[in-house]
């Protein structure tokens, strides 16, 4: 009983703060979920700061196109892995759905500190 008491308080802990970060919906939280376990190695920087392996991925990723993401997904890219035997179909649009909602990445700085908008 107090033990159902003290998990009922820590999930509801956990949603309201994942709630707070970000208003995701169901599928764009999934979405994340599947990016970050197979995707961020290549396109997150690992560190502050440091390179990525592939592009930033935003709203405008694959010229802000749903069917054209889904294909490069699917099928990869010279230096990217196709994951149509990896992923399912659900999960492939889960992913478009969250990578939507990612602001444009910066400008990579320039020399004189960016200001290009
Ligand atoms: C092994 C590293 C690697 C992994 C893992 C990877 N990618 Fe990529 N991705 C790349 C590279 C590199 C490019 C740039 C194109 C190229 O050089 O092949 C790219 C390009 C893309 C593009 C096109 C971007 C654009 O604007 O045209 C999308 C979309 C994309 N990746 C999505 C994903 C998703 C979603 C996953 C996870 C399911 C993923 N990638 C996993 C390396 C990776």
């Amino acid at each position: 009983m107090k033990h159902t008491a003290t998990l009922l308080l820590f999930l509801s802990a956990v949603v309201a703060q994942s709630a707070s970060a970000q208003t995701l919906t169901p599928q764009q939280a999934r979405g994340r979920m599947i990016l970050t376990q197979n995707c961020n190695i290549c396109h997150l920087p690992q560190n502050p700061g440091s390179e990525t392996y592939g592009p930033r991925l935003s709203k405008t990723s694959a010229n802000g196109d749903d069917n054209l993401m889904k294909e490069v997904i699917q099928n990869g890219l010279v230096r990217m892995p196709g994951w149509k035997y990896t992923l399912k179909d659900s999960e492939i649009s889960d992913i478009i759905a969250y990578v939507r909602t990612l602001p444009e990445p910066p400008a990579p700085t320039s020399k004189g500190g960016g200001g290009a908008e």
